[in-house]
């Protein structure tokens, strides 16, 4: 079911394409800091799909932003409405991820349901579970839960297991509490209030930690992992593909991203050149998947 995996080359089938589509939107709204990607509507992303489809992009990444913010989320009627749209249009053209998470959708920005600056794990699981179950039904090839809380990809399995779905998880297995993610708070509508996500995302200088978060989700049943940001992260990709021997991806993100798009346009270097070396090194290091906001551009020049 998973097909990633680690060729000699970088080729097209390694590569994912983050969408996001947002619900506020009447028109496209480019993304600060990253290059051409625009937060959505349905139908823009429509479009963007039909074109990157046409460039060789088969997998994409979904993040969806609806204008209602829940205590207690449970209503994910707009990612149902934007995800059975686009899989209604392109069917089996496009493997469908989607990023299964609350940052979006709760009020306060953080990826569980918290009381007191502290997460309620029971809470946020069954609100992670209507959200998979949800995904599901509108058609999503693979469930990518990112939110980084105990016991998450073994909730989702007994639950997927219960309703008799098949579903792959791509487990955001070992991730950091990053100063990376900065570009895409600001289209995902993201930001934590109150109290940041140390308390359920991975210390950077922890390499023990991260492995054996990696491990962890292995065990409850994630049929593939990954490490992100990515080249900060990119030195654990070979340990944990060896010890669970499941495709393991890296996450190219925002800041990363941007990182690259900054030198370029203050002409302090070339920005395809940095790109690929970038891409290269992540693909070096032995990652079967890399998610990067320029898959779209890169495909054709691989
Ligand atoms: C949601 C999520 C985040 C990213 C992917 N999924 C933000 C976060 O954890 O704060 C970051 C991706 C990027 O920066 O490109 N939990």
């Amino acid at each position: 079911m998973i097909k990633f995996k680690h060729k000699n080359k970088l080729t097209a089938s390694n590569l994912i394409q983050p969408i996001f589509i947002d619900e506020a939107l009447k028109k496209p709204r480019l993304i600060k800091g990253l290059g051409k990607n625009f937060s959505h509507t349905v139908k823009s992303a429509q479009s963007t799909i039909s074109i990157d489809i046409n460039k060789g992009v088969k997998n994409f990444i979904f993040f969806i932003v609806p204008k209602k913010k829940q205590k207690k989320p449970e209503d994910f009627n707009f990612h149902y409405q934007s995800l059975s749209k686009i899989k209604k249009k392109f069917g089996n053209r496009i493997v469908m991820i989607v990023d299964t998470c609350l940052c979006s959708v709760t009020i306060d920005g953080h990826c569980g349901i918290s009381h007191k600056n502290k997460i309620n794990l029971k809470e946020t699981h069954k609100s992670l579970g209507i959200a998979a179950d949800t995904f599901i039904q509108a058609g999503a090839d693979i469930i990518a839960p990112s939110d980084m809380m105990k016991g998450t990809t073994k909730y989702l399995k007994s639950l997927f297991k219960k309703k008799k779905f098949k579903t792959p998880i791509m487990s955001y297995s070992s991730k950091f509490f990053s100063s990376f993610y900065g570009p895409f708070r600001n289209a995902a509508k993201s930001s934590p209030k109150k109290f940041d996500r140390s308390s359920y995302q991975l210390p950077v200088h922890d390499r023990k930690k991260a492995i054996q978060s990696s491990i962890m989700n292995a065990n409850q049943g994630a049929s593939c992992l990954m490490v992100k940001p990515g080249i900060t992260s990119i030195d654990l990709i070979r340990e944990i593909k060896n010890k669970t021997k499941l495709p393991t991806g890296a996450y190219q993100v925002s800041g990363e991203y941007a990182s690259l798009q900054y030198l370029s346009k203050n002409k302090l270097g070339d920005f395809e050149k940095l790109y690929k070396e970038s891409l290269s090194a992540i693909h070096r290091a032995g990652a079967d998947f890399i998610i990067t906001y320029g898959a779209r551009d890169i495909v054709k020049h691989l």
